[in-house]
């Protein structure tokens, strides 16, 4: 099934059901709601991980993308995708899980932001023609996903000659270190370069679970490589000292802001597809 390129209509496509990775997707599907309303992410800006962290008006990484041909995913609610779209952007958003998706077409609604949803996987963006995307963009979800060496040959294969991708991510180095001082009890694997998946719930009474995968740094630079993608900027993500309170940092405890302030816990990734 192709795509319909028509930024006047919001509307969700139903993908042929293919190989998902249906575990993170029942699990987001249980947990989106909660997410929602915890992360309150607004409409006007892209972030990067939290309001904790710099954002987009802050950081200036994409510049104006009025015009531009965006795919974002791991969209969830697509708050980043719908501030894109209001600021002239073509966007569609793929997400694995339906109800992240629900959630973000009355957001798109609300906003009078013309987005396309998708449900799909990252891993197999074969809906897509190739050279199609000026800009493809991921904040926070890369590290659901399994396999980045097709994610990242995926994306070099639909963004057009010059395209950008920009991915956010949780810094390998906060995986360790939480395996280490945060959350010693749940975790086997010490190592930074550890690489494989991980299990671990959000709330400790919840009947589902998540399926994140470790990976040092250099996987994700070797992976950007091989796919022919040009490393143009690292972030290695600094809080805002005055935000991050347990509001805006809606996932950690008390231990983990004094440790974010200390280590990053985040990074940002931006690379350029080039033909020559
Ligand atoms: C932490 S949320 C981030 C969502 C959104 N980018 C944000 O910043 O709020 C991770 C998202 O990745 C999505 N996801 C997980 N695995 C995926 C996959 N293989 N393909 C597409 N989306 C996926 C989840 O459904 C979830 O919405």
């Amino acid at each position: 099934m192709r795509l319909l390129f028509d930024p006047n209509y919001i509307q969700i496509i139903k993908l042929l059901e293919g190989k998902m990775s249906n575990e993170n997707r029942r699990s987001w599907n249980k947990h989106a709601r909660r997410y929602q309303k915890k992360c309150r992410f607004n409409c006007n800006v892209a972030h990067y991980l939290s309001e904790a962290y710099p954002m987009e008006n802050e950081l200036n990484l994409l510049g104006n993308v009025s015009g531009l041909k965006v795919l974002e995913i791991g969209s969830g609610a697509g708050q980043c995708g719908i501030a894109m779209a209001k600021q002239g952007a073509h966007v569609t958003c793929l997400d694995i899980s339906e109800e992240q998706i629900a959630i973000g077409c009355k957001y798109a609604e609300k906003e009078n932001a013309n987005v396309n949803f998708v449900r799909g996987d990252m891993e197999d963006l074969s809906l897509f023609s190739s050279d199609l995307f000026d800009l493809v963009f991921s904040a926070a979800a890369i590290s659901y996903v399994e396999r980045i060496d097709k994610v990242f040959s995926e994306v070099f294969r639909v963004l057009k000659d010059g395209g950008r991708f920009l991915f956010s991510s949780v810094n390998p180095f906060w995986f360790a270190l939480g395996a280490t001082e945060l959350w010693p009890e749940e975790n086997n694997n010490p190592s930074y370069f550890y690489m494989g998946p991980e299990r671990w719930k959000w709330n400790e009474e919840d009947d589902f679970e998540f399926i994140t995968y470790r990976r040092p740094l250099q996987d994700y630079f070797n992976s950007l490589i091989d796919a022919g993608l040009h490393i143009k900027k690292f972030i290695e993500l600094e809080p805002v000292l005055n935000r991050l309170t347990e509001d805006t940092s809606f996932f950690m405890d008390e231990k983990e802001i004094e440790m974010a302030k200390r280590f990053p816990q985040g990074m940002i990734v931006l690379s350029e597809k080039h033909i020559k």
